[in-house]
């Protein structure tokens, strides 16, 4: 089998390598990545059956052959953080919208299978008391520049389906954390300050809800909507692990023996979703997947070790990420 894994030397996509070549003997993976600020190509380095291809997904003379190539494709390649999209939403637009038109493209020529990664962000946000979850079928009510860009990608997506029977899937998934995830996001930036001695930053509140989900078992439902789910079909991907940014931080702080008060509050981000919660009753009982990490507080505490062990890895981007969030007052 052949598996072109786009975006595969960032977070999720390079942990989605790391597991399709250990559970999947037959795999060969060729990763496309243009290894923007957000890709390393050592989160995938010394791994047997997996090729590093140096290009762009908006690039179409890039992506025909490849897809061509291919037995599936994961599209993972994706402009990711919030806060950049209110800097700049030009590379969002270029990168998840016309990237993911090329890859649709190429897709429909060569009649290759694809699932395509989007984010429970294109729903908006809920009330962080009201007890309804988003669940497939919800409108489309993206709050920023990056989730607009995503929701566009998810409806390309299904455009193609209904209009070129292209055989695509498409999963939409919750916060996810664990190795390789860039030390601009939340969790990695606060684990990262703390090893540095320097207190978290909590934006505004800090009352606001994500739905926790540890990247392998994100990946673990990838694979079964490849292998189960129906063409043309949505899935909402998320383990049930609601958590307010206070209290990851709390969290945080515990690992590392602070006192639960040890951060400040800064700057709000402009529009911040107030909460994330999926319903993801779909995907259990089309596909059977479950969840292995039910325990946040151990996947936290194992995310933790990761970032004291693997310091060489982030720590070259430390220093530049911290000055672009000191120029927005966070
Ligand atoms: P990331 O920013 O860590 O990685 C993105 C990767 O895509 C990087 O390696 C980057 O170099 C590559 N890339 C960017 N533009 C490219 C282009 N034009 N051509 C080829 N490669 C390009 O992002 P992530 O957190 O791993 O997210 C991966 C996907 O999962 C995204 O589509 C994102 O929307 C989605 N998602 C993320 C989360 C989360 O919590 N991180 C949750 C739900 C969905
Ligand atoms: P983030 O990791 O950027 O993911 P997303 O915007 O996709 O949810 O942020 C997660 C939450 O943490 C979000 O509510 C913003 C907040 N946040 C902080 O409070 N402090 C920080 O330093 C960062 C980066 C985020």
């Amino acid at each position: 089998m052949r598996v072109l894994v786009t975006g595969g030397a960032g977070f999720i996509g390079a942990n989605f390598v790391h597991s399709t070549i250990e559970n999947h003997p037959d795999a060969e993976v060729t990763v496309l990545d243009k290894l923007t600020y957000a890709g390393n190509p050592d989160s995938i380095a010394g791994l047997d059956r997996v090729e590093l291809v140096v290009g762009d997904i908006a690039d179409a003379d890039t992506v025909d052959p490849l897809v061509k190539d291919a037995d599936v494709v994961v599209n993972f390649a994706a402009e990711s953080h919030n806060d950049n999209s209110l800097n700049d939403p030009s590379p969002f637009i270029r990168t998840n919208i016309e990237g993911t038109f090329q890859i649709l493209e190429a897709v429909r020529r060569h009649g290759t299978r694809l699932h395509h990664i989007s984010t429970d962000e294109v729903y908006g946000d809920l009330e962080i008391d009201e007890p309804r979850k988003f669940a497939p079928g919800d409108p489309y009510k993206p709050s920023s520049p990056y989730s607009s860009s995503k929701g566009a990608s998810d409806l390309l997506v299904r455009a193609w389906v209904r209009s070129f029977g292209v055989p695509a899937t498409i999963s939409n998934c919750s916060n996810n954390y664990g190795p390789y995830q860039h030390i601009e996001k939340f969790i990695p930036r606060t684990i990262t300050n703390l090893i540095d001695g320097v207190r978290p930053r909590v934006y505004g509140t800090g009352e606001q809800v994500r739905d926790w989900i540890h990247v392998l078992d994100h990946n673990s439902a990838v694979w079964e909507i490849i292998n189960k789910g129906r063409i043309g079909e949505t899935y909402l991907i998320g383990a049930n692990g609601e958590k307010n940014n206070l209290e990851v931080t709390k969290m945080i702080l515990a690992e590392f023996g602070r006192d639960p008060d040890d951060f400040d509050h800064v700057n709000d981000r402009p529009g911040h979703d107030q909460r994330y919660a999926i319903d993801n009753s779909k995907l259990v009982e089309e596909t059977g997947w479950q969840p292995s990490f039910q325990d946040f507080a151990a996947g936290l505490h194992n995310t933790v070790e990761w970032y004291k062990a693997n310091e060489a890895w982030w720590r070259p981007q430390k220093e530049a990420v911290e000055a672009k969030y000191a120029k927005q007052g966070q």
